[in-house]
């Protein structure tokens, strides 16, 4: 009896001491990578999937639910796993109910699992899908340089199929959701190596942009800091903005309170109701979205915004010339100087939840070069039934740090690091593992 005790505890030591060395070295935080796709403008990241190891390349999707990859196509591996319906990992993907699959069994078909909503948020089309896990390989970072490689066993992702990443970059299959949800990628790293709930994005227009996950620092070349960043509160909006979803979702997006417009310190006219989420619609409201290439406006806010903004280059002398689509104001470049901070243009300011958080947005995120002499206001009119009345885009936010804090509920903000002398293509991707 004693004997036998003791090679149950030996056994016992040997296996603890098995896992505590596989999981010995624990991140503070990790990094993926981000390119923008010059023909779709979508940005898109590389996630490292599988056994035997494929990296899969996938669209990155600041608000979307969660990580949906193509299994109709090439998903061979050792490693995925179909969870039982009602598991642990079920209910964590949100999902109660138990699927059946009549189609011969591979990744994406199995029976007594639960299903999930691959969500394509660019053409806005969603089916039914697997949830399923699989191994992950991701590299952490300290800050400057990308680390060790570690590996998340069972990475909750759901099955897509060939029909619904019509519309994605091309070379992708699938979306990588980074928004408010159990199993949104930041969610999972974050439980995974047990960090805050915290991640920041830099996008790039050219170069190679970087999301971290965890803690910072941020350091860019040649050695920048970026901290003391603002920060305004994020909001929730009740009511989901997803394709398709069940009453009662919230929605996974990032909303923030946005509650005047200035261009040149003046405040454009708008009525300032759909500036507010509607509690029970959950319209209006301010999104932050990077599957939109140029922020979004309201049909309204857009007439009142161009208008201030033509008004004002006007009195700068920059005179306006025929509008080249998808844009509503071009401007000639005669008499516009280029200087650190993009063309001088007027400055359009997002006043956020007191009058001292402003975003301000300088010429390197307002216009678009569309030719040698033509710029263009890099904004678009998103209709007058628009679901959320100010959708901040990809434009907007490239070379600015932007960070997400989940547990604390705050957006933080850096505008554009050109002031700071660097740029979101400066993180250092050589490793020092
Ligand atoms: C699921 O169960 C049904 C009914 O028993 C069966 O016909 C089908 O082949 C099974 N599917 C898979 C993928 O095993
Ligand atoms: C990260 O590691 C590299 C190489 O060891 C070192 O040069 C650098 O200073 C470190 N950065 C931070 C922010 O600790
Ligand atoms: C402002 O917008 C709200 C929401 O669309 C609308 O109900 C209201 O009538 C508008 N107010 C004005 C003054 O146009
Ligand atoms: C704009 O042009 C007019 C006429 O050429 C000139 O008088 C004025 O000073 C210019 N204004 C600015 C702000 O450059
Ligand atoms: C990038 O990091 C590597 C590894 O630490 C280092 O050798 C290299 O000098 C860095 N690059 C620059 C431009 O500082």
């Amino acid at each position: 009896m004693a004997s036998s005790l003791i090679i149950f505890s030996v056994l016992f030591l040997s296996i603890f001491s098995t896992s505590l060395a596989q999981t010995s070295f624990r991140p503070k935080a990790l990094i993926l990578p981000i390119t923008k796709d010059q023909s779709t403008l979508q940005y898109t990241t590389i996630i490292n999937q599988r056994t035997p190891l494929i990296a899969a390349s996938v669209v990155f999707d600041l608000g979307g639910q969660n990580l949906w990859v193509n299994c109709d196509q090439n998903y061979i591996s050792s490693t995925y796993k179909s969870p039982r319906c009602r598991s642990a990992v079920c209910s964590r993907a949100g999902s109660d109910g138990c699927s059946s699959c009549f189609l011969p069994q591979r990744p994406g078909c199995n029976n007594n699992t639960c299903g999930a909503t691959p969500d394509n948020t660019i053409t806005r089309t969603a089916t039914s899908g697997e949830v399923a896990t699989d191994v992950v390989s991701i590299q952490s970072t300290n800050g400057s340089n990308p680390g060790r490689v570690v590996q998340i066993s069972d990475l909750i992702f759901v099955c897509g199929s060939s029909n619904i990443i019509t519309g994605l970059a091309s070379g992708t299959v699938g979306m990588a959701g980074m928004g408010r949800h159990e199993i949104g990628l930041p969610s999972q790293f974050a439980a995974a190596f047990s960090f805050n709930r915290k991640f920041a994005v830099c996008l790039s227009s050219g170069g190679r942009g970087v999301a971290f996950y965890g803690n910072g620092p941020y350091v860019f070349l040649p050695g920048i800091h970026i901290s003391g960043l603002e920060t305004t509160p994020l909001l929730i909006n009740p009511v989901s903005t997803a394709s398709a979803f069940s009453l009662g979702d919230k929605s996974s997006e990032y909303f923030i309170g946005v509650t005047a417009i200035k261009i040149n310190d003046k405040t454009v006219p708008i009525n300032t109701t759909l500036l507010k989420i509607d509690s029970v619609t959950g319209i209006g409201g301010t999104k932050i979205s990077t599957v939109n290439p140029y922020t979004v406006l309201e049909t309204s806010i857009f007439n009142a915004f161009t208008t201030a903004f033509v008004r004002e280059a006007a009195a700068r002398n920059i005179s306006r010339v025929a509008s080249v689509a998808p844009f509503g104001a071009c401007f000639s470049t005669k008499n516009v100087v280029p200087t650190r901070l993009g063309y001088a243009v007027p400055e359009i300011q997002l006043v956020l939840h007191s009058n001292n958080v402003v975003w301000r947005i300088t010429g390197s995120n307002s216009v678009v070069s569309v030719s040698d002499d033509v710029i263009c206001l890099g904004f678009v009119d998103g209709g007058v039934n628009a679901r959320t009345s100010v959708v901040i885009g990809g434009f907007q936010l490239e070379d600015n740090l932007i960070e997400f804090d989940l547990a604390s509920n705050r957006f933080g903000f850096s505008s554009t690091l050109l002031g700071s002398r660097t740029t979101c293509a400066n993180f250092n991707f050589t490793s020092n593992a």
